[in-house]
Formats: C-alpha cells, sequence, structure tokens
C-alpha cells in the first residue's frame, strides 16, 4: 500500500537523498534549477509517496515561475519537478499517481498552465505536450519543453518567480 502526502520539513532531506539517487549527478546544474535557486516551491504540490513501512518511495516538487513576454508583461505559470520514483518501485503507477494527486490539486483552483522539461511519450498520457512559444533557460533541448494547460498565446522567457 502506497501513501501519497504533502512533503513536510522533516522530509526534506529524505527527498533530496532520493533524488540524488534516481538523477545523474550534477543535477542541481541543469538550467531548470536557475528557476528554483532563492524560490520557495509550492508547498501544497510538493508531495511523498511512502510505502506500508513508511519508507520514501517517490516524490515530486512544483515551483512557481513566470513567462516574460517580449512587451515585459509576465503571466504566471508552474514547474513541475524534480520528480522521482525509487529503482525498486519504478514501473509500479507512483509516478503517475504523484502527477495525478498533484493535478488534482491544481485543478481545483481552476485552469493553471504547468511547464516542464522531459520525455514526451511519458508525460504526454498526462496531457503534456510539446510548447513553441517559451524560452526555458539555456541549454535546455526545446522538443523537453512541454505543457499542460492553454499555452497556446504564451510567448517569451520562463523566469524564476523572484525576478519579477
Ligand atoms: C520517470 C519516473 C518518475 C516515472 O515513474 P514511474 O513510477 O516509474 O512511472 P509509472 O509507473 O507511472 O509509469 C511507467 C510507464 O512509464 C514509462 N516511462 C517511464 N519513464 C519514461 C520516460 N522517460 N520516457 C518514456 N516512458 C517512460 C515506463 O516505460 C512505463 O511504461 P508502460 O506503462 O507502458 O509500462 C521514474 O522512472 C524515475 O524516477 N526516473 C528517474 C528520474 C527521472 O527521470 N525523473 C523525471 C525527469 S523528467
Amino acid at each position: 500500500m502506497i501513501t501519497i502526502a504533502q512533503e513536510q520539513p522533516d522530509d526534506h532531506w529524505e527527498v533530496e537523498n532520493l533524488y540524488d539517487l534516481c538523477f545523474a549527478p550534477g543535477r542541481e546544474a541543469l538550467s531548470s534549477y536557475r528557476l528554483r535557486a532563492g524560490v520557495a516551491p509550492v508547498a501544497e504540490l510538493c508531495l511523498t509517496a511512502r510505502d506500508a513501512d513508511g519508507i520514501l518511495a517517490g516524490a515530486i516538487r512544483f515551483w512557481p515561475i513566470r513567462i516574460r513576454n517580449p512587451e515585459g508583461g509576465t503571466c504566471p505559470a508552474l514547474l513541475l519537478g524534480p520528480i522521482a520514483v525509487h529503482p525498486t518501485h519504478q514501473g509500479e503507477g507512483l509516478g503517475g499517481g504523484l502527477i495525478h494527486a498533484a493535478h488534482a490539486r491544481i485543478d481545483k483552483a481552476g485552469p493553471t498552465r504547468i511547464l516542464l522539461v522531459g520525455d514526451v511519450p511519458y508525460y504526454g498520457r498526462f496531457g503534456y505536450g510539446r510548447i513553441n512559444g517559451v524560452e526555458m533557460p539555456p541549454p535546455t533541448n526545446p522538443d523537453r519543453v512541454l505543457g499542460r494547460g492553454d499555452w497556446q498565446a504564451i510567448t517569451g522567457q520562463v523566469c524564476p518567480a523572484s525576478d519579477l
């Protein structure tokens, strides 16, 4: 049995360790981390998945971001990630469970744009598709910039929420 719950302050280092285990070394050098530096994650969207023994099996976090258009206007969005599932639990639906649980919380608040950098074959099943109008901090492969929600009219640079 897996329990999904909001991440608590005491979970912090356990979640960091899970991310260290699941991602390549130097994950914090990824361009997406520039959007997170000095900005608090969205607490109610940071979730943990624990097994029946209370052992951490997966975690997801979200950050607030803004898109700055060429005219200087901005619009808010969410950055999904990091998300990771412990190797012993991968392929059991936990990643999907975490994403769906976060979406349920997000959708309660009304239409919200969500951005991530990832693989469309995985995230496509959760409503994410390639978006062309926004520019992530370099270096980011544009083919991996995916969005959920109405991104049609949104163009510009993706910035940390703290910049604006
Ligand atoms: C990506 C990750 C979170 C998925 O979690 P999970 O619990 O294993 O995924 P689920 O059980 O919900 O889904 C499993 C399915 O997704 C597929 N899948 C997993 N990662 C995928 C990827 N990167 N691209 C395409 N498909 C992927 C699996 O092949 C499986 O397919 P199936 O349903 O056809 O058998 C997990 O594999 C992980 O932690 N990976 C290492 C860290 C990472 O890459 N995080 C994401 C960064 S964008």
